[in-house]
């Protein structure tokens, strides 16, 4: 593909176009200001592409997913979570022997260390688990350091993240066993990782819990549509911090923050609040429609539009179909659902809807589906946090693993006051 030239000043600069596997087209321009000594000024990032990866592969305008190469409607269909763990960060999908392999080791690091409770101690009851979560993963690092050479060799990391996958659903049960008040449950090793994490979050010491499948079946669903989505909000963090040569765990703690916010993780906790709100006001959902398209209400529909998907979200189209199915096998009828589809249904239809590309995301019906399942409202950015781990390890393995990576740095145009001489305090 031909250059691309930019005039500035009066001058012509050229900059090379680099080109994806999919035909992605990108201006390079990592010389852009040592050649022109201007900037490229993109808040939010929008037009920014901060790195090469083979990781994701999403077309926003197409509703196009793919892990590693591999539809998410086929990933979905098939696989277990676990090996999707496998196939984003080796690469590859794993062989019978590579995933029993896999699957032993996630499974014999699940164990915190007993210290580790005395933590989740020190919470105030009513603490929110996501705060608990951060906390705990960075947490790790102190357990698991990576002091000198030899222990960030590639044998070590991958020891590192073993433990992060293995270790995140209990911390996750634990922060949950803790905001109930009840005793912190330990993993088994009979059961799979799905089943194990649902194990430690239901079961009491006083009777036995045995783990309903279509449960295990749509949690395992979950996990697979979070699991990686590119450079997003808290993907872009991870590889920020670690793009300073921050542990893994350290870059991944960060993702985790970065996920608690409303308009990215934080979303399905969000649309759950919001139906509960339209369903106590009477179920008028026309009148939260409205609202949405009044830009004075400050109010937005929760669960609708993306950065990137312009046409519809894979994921929602999944996770719409999984919340009737699963809603139907263990029988619950729940008023939100209907509210879910009458707003979805006028929403389409909208002009303002329609005229900004804004659909259904990942995070409209997930919250339903949940509920479903018994996952308390508080823990669902805590859930999205397990399924996209995954995905943060992937990329910051691949941006560890890649010599030429540098530290992430982003410039800004100033917009502040020009040099002036400092007021001593009495003349203020
Ligand atoms: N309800 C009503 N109007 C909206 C909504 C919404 N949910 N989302 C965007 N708009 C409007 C927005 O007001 C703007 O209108 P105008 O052009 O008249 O100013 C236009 O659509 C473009 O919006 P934007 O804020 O520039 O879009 P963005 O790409 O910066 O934001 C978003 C994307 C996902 C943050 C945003 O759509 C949003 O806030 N959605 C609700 C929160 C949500 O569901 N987040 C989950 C995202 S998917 C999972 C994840 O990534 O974690």
């Amino acid at each position: 593909m031909d250059n691309a030239k930019l005039i500035l000043n009066g001058q012509e600069y050229e900059f090379p176009v680099i080109v994806g596997s999919e035909n992605e087209v990108g201006i390079d321009f990592r010389k852009l200001r040592a050649t022109t000594g201007a900037i490229s000024f993109d808040p939010g990032y929008g037009n920014t592409g901060a790195t090469e990866s083979a990781i994701t592969f999403i077309n926003g305008e197409e509703g196009i997913l793919r892990y590693r190469g591999y539809p998410i409607e086929q990933v979905a269909e098939n696989a277990s979570f676990v090996e999707v763990c496998y196939l984003l960060i080796y690469g590859k999908l794993p062989s019978k022997d590579e995933l029993t392999k896999f699957e032993n080791d996630l499974t014999h690091h699940t164990l915190l260390h007993e210290d580790m409770k005395k933590f989740f101690e020190g919470y105030p009851a009513n603490a929110h688990p996501m705060a608990i979560m951060a906390a705990m993963v960075i947490s790790l690092a102190t357990y698991y350091p990576n002091l000198n050479e030899n222990e960030s060799s590639a044998e070590m990391i991958n020891l590192n993240i073993i433990r992060l996958l293995a270790k995140v659903k209990t911390l996750a049960a634990f922060a949950y066993k803790k905001s109930i008040g009840q005793p912190y449950i330990y993993p088994r090793n009979d059961l799979n990782y799905v089943e194990d994490f649902l194990h430690m979050m239901f079961a009491v010491p006083a009777e036995e819990y045995v783990v309903n499948p279509v449960v295990a079946r749509a949690l395992n669903l979950l996990l697979i549509l979070h699991a990686d989505h590119e450079q997003n909000c808290s993907t872009s963090t991870v590889r920020m911090v670690g793009s300073s040569g921050a542990s893994l765990f350290a870059s991944i703690g960060a993702g985790v923050t970065a996920l608690w916010g409303p308009l990215h993780g934080g979303a399905n906790q969000a649309v759950i609040q919001m139906l509960e709100r339209i369903r106590d006001d009477g179920s008028d959902y026309k009148k939260y429609v409205n609202m949405a398209k009044d830009r004075e209400s400050g109010f937005r529909l929760m669960g609708f539009g993306h950065r990137v998907y312009k046409n519809f979200d894979p994921r929602a189209r999944i996770l719409k179909e999984a919340a009737d199915e699963v809603l139907n096998e263990l029988g619950i009828d729940d008023p939100l659902l209907s509210i879910a589809k009458n707003l979805e249904e006028v929403a389409l239809s909208d002009e303002y809807f329609i005229a900004r590309k804004l659909y259904p995301n990942v995070d409209f019906y997930s919250g339903i589906i949940y509920r479903a399942m018994g996952i308390p409202t508080n823990m669902f950015t805590v859930m999205f946090t397990m399924g996209r781990l995954p995905g943060w390890i992937a990329q910051w393995k691949e941006m560890h693993d890649d010599p030429t990576s540098r530290i992430n740095r982003p410039r800004q145009i100033y917009t502040g006051e020009r040099n002036r001489d400092f007021v001593p305090l009495d003349k203020r």
